[in-house]
């Protein structure tokens, strides 16, 4: 299945620091790197690493050549992009020794996504194929709306959670996949336990499938027959920066390939894991072969017997 990913392509600034800066202090960093990211180009990354076929839509400015070579490296299809005369988003990101992350965004050309380029792209999709969206572009409303009117499989990552997302018609989207702080958000509640949350996003979303995504405490699926939990893979964290991408992109590979909701959980769980392990957000995205692996691995250790155990 063909999947368009129209959403946001960024030069990461990342700064590996001892603590954030409070107000008015000013910190070293210990170390300094530029990496391409945005959450619409890593989640496309990962797309074509877990084997998808993805074509990215969205645009970058005079200096975003580099952007558009690594995805095309990742074997992502560029050539929907438009260059635009802002200059290529950028995020300033600051990682801590415990590999968690604070982010600030700066549009750029991401912000120049306008509804005749959208209507302009969408021509070359057809019913049925996949359009994802995260909410670091402008017109996102616009996208869910043609995207749903097109007959379009509209799956929805509203990360980073703003008002904007108010005017995003949420009904039209048929796979929300989402953190815990924004699942709380959009369900309008306080609970702390994901089960609570799921179940508010359910009332207001029937038919919608929901990923709910808990970092360090795994992730939950729903759908209208069945929800369950998968757990986290254990790894050691040294930048969590796009691992929820990573998990996005590997998920909808599997759902795009036909396998089966369990399975394409797994293999997200797994492939965050390895990327976490890993500095950058894109540089950190594992291809589908190492997770193939490692999950072939976990299975067969799960399936030896206690004599096999003894005898290792
Ligand atoms: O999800 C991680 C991404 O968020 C980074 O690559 C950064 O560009 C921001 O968009």
């Amino acid at each position: 299945m063909k999947i368009l990913n129209l959403g946001s392509l960024n030069i990461d600034r990342i700064y590996s620091v001892e603590h954030y800066a409070q107000a008015g202090e000013t910190i070293p960093a210990k170390t300094y790197g530029e990496f391409c990211g945005g959450k619409g180009l890593n989640q496309s990354i990962a797309l074509a690493r877990a084997g998808a076929q993805v074509f990215h839509a969205g645009c970058v400015g005079a200096d975003g050549g580099i952007l558009l070579d690594t995805m095309a490296a990742a074997g992502v299809r560029t050539e929907l992009i438009r260059e635009s005369s802002e200059p290529s988003g950028h995020a300033v990101i600051h990682v801590d020794p415990e590999g968690q992350n604070k982010i600030t965004i700066f549009g750029g050309a991401n912000s120049d996504v306008t509804p005749a380029y959208i209507d302009d792209v969408l021509t070359h999709f057809e019913p049925g194929e996949m359009l994802l969206l995260q909410n670091e572009i402008s017109n996102v409303p616009y996208a869910i709306e043609k995207g749903r009117e097109k007959g379009m499989t509209v799956v929805f990552n509203p990360s980073p959670m703003d008002g904007g997302i108010g005017r995003c018609d949420l009904q039209k989207v048929d796979y929300l996949i989402l953190n815990e702080v924004e699942g709380r958000q959009l369900a309008d509640t306080d609970a702390g336990d994901a089960q609570t949350i799921l179940e508010k996003l359910r009332q207001k979303y029937p038919k919608t499938v929901l990923v709910l995504t808990l970092g360090s405490r795994g992730s939950c699926y729903m759908d209208e027959k069945e929800t369950f939990y998968q757990k986290i893979f254990p790894a050691r964290t040294v930048d969590t920066t796009g691992a929820g991408d990573t998990f996005t992109g590997y998920f909808l590979a599997g759902i795009a390939s036909g396998r089966p909701p369990r399975e394409a959980m797994e293999y997200a769980a797994m492939a965050s894991a390895i990327s976490v392990g890993r500095h950058g957000a894109s540089p950190g995205i594992p291809g589908f072969d190492e997770v193939h692996m490692k999950m072939a691995r976990l299975k067969e250790s799960v399936m030896q017997s206690p004599e096999q155990e003894r005898r290792k």
